[in-house]
């Protein structure tokens, strides 16, 4: 294993932010893993686990050990007439684990395609996109005890799925890494198209017969439509989740704010696009310097290159202010910060 000292993280993450680990190292088995959380050199240093970087706002340089989880592999483990069980270890890159299932006509997945980040970050904050969120397709997952160093095996209960979250944003937080994941899906599809641009989409791009890769195609042209490659300019995504509010405090607003979109999530409570209330409140395509809120799709913050990581919380808590005083609404951020 290679442990690098004070290395730039800028390449690890999305945002493009410049900041420095102390320590670095890439592990490509679950035995080098284990190895370097017993190495008595780093034990009782603090410790970042990495996927894509693709949800992790950094804010100062990291003092500790980085451990970039490279765990490799995609294998079949089950079949039956109509589901194929794939595994795929924790740091395959999230797409190309999606591709691999599109080539091969297993189904479930394909409206998450090019979402950035890692197929062992993906469970963490329940992946979602167009219709679909990871729990939909998922088995189990095989995760490190980071105190005993057994791995142990999680169902779909166990990990507490909901809207961006998991048991391991909560009770669990820092407990565990991930090093690989379970999927089942489907070998006879069941199509989903009903979310936002997907059916415009597919007759814009003269789709007649659906397939999976018709999906896959529709939703990788929407999202290279309205999301910034992180390539070109820096960004983590949506930067907040999508606010849950009383189904009273909607009625409300609605007065005020009639074009106001919403999503019933049962009785009591609406889900609201934070993407709308940003725009209304005045911040898309705002750019303060190198950072700013994309033209497209105001719930995605960027950074233009050279911005840093206290720039961009600040420019979020501003958000957040304005959304509040607008909109008595409290906006939670998706990203981790660091
Ligand atoms: N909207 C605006 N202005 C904007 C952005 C959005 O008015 O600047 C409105 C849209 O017109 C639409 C609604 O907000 O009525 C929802 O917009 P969109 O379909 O673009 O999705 P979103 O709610 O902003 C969520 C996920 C995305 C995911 C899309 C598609 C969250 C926090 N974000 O965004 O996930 O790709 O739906 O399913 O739930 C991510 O998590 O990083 C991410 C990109």
């Amino acid at each position: 294993m290679n442990i690098q000292q004070n290395i730039s993280l800028k390449p690890f993450n999305t945002f493009g932010l410049e900041a420095s680990a102390q320590y670095f190292v890439e592990v490509n088995t679950v035995e080098e893993l284990k190895d370097i959380l017993q190495n008595p050199d780093f034990k009782n240093l603090d410790k970042l686990f990495l996927g894509g970087g693709s949800n992790l706002l950094l804010t100062k340089n990291y003092e500790g050990l980085v451990i970039k989880i490279a765990l490799k592999g995609v294998e079949k483990v089950f079949e039956d007439e109509n589901t194929v069980y794939i595994k795929a270890g924790a740091g395959e890159i999230w797409h190309h684990f999606v591709m691999y299932c599109v080539e091969n006509n297993y189904a479930g997945i394909e409206n998450l395609s090019l979402i950035p980040g890692t197929v062992g970050a993906a469970p963490m904050q329940n992946i979602g996109a167009y219709g679909v969120e990871i729990k939909d397709v998922f088995q189990e997952l095989q995760a490190l005890n980071l105190e005993t160093l057994e791995i142990e095996t999680f169902s779909l209960a166990a990990c507490q799925f909901g809207y961006r979250e998991s048991i391991f944003k909560h009770s669990l937080k820092g407990k565990y890494v991930t090093t690989s994941v379970t999927f089942h899906l489907n070998k006879i599809a069941t199509f989903k198209t009903a979310y936002g641009d997907i059916q415009k989409t597919l007759a814009e791009m003269n789709v007649t017969a659906l397939s999976i890769k018709a999906i896959s195609d529709a939703v990788i042209s929407i999202r290279r439509s309205k999301l910034p490659d992180p390539a070109e300019i820096g960004n983590s995504g949506s930067f907040f989740k999508n606010p849950e509010i009383p189904l009273g405090q909607y009625k409300t607003l609605i007065e005020s704010f009639p074009t106001l979109p919403s999503y019933p999530i049962n009785e009591t409570t609406v889900k609201v696009p934070a993407g709308w209330l940003i725009e209304q409140a005045g911040w898309k395509g705002f750019r303060d310097g190198q950072i700013g809120v994309h033209a497209r799709q105001a719930l995605v913050l960027v950074n233009y290159g050279g911005g840093n990581g206290n720039e961009i919380k600040k420019l979020a808590e501003k958000v957040q202010q304005s959304v509040l005083d607008k909109f008595g609404i409290k906006l939670s951020p998706e990203v981790n910060y660091i």
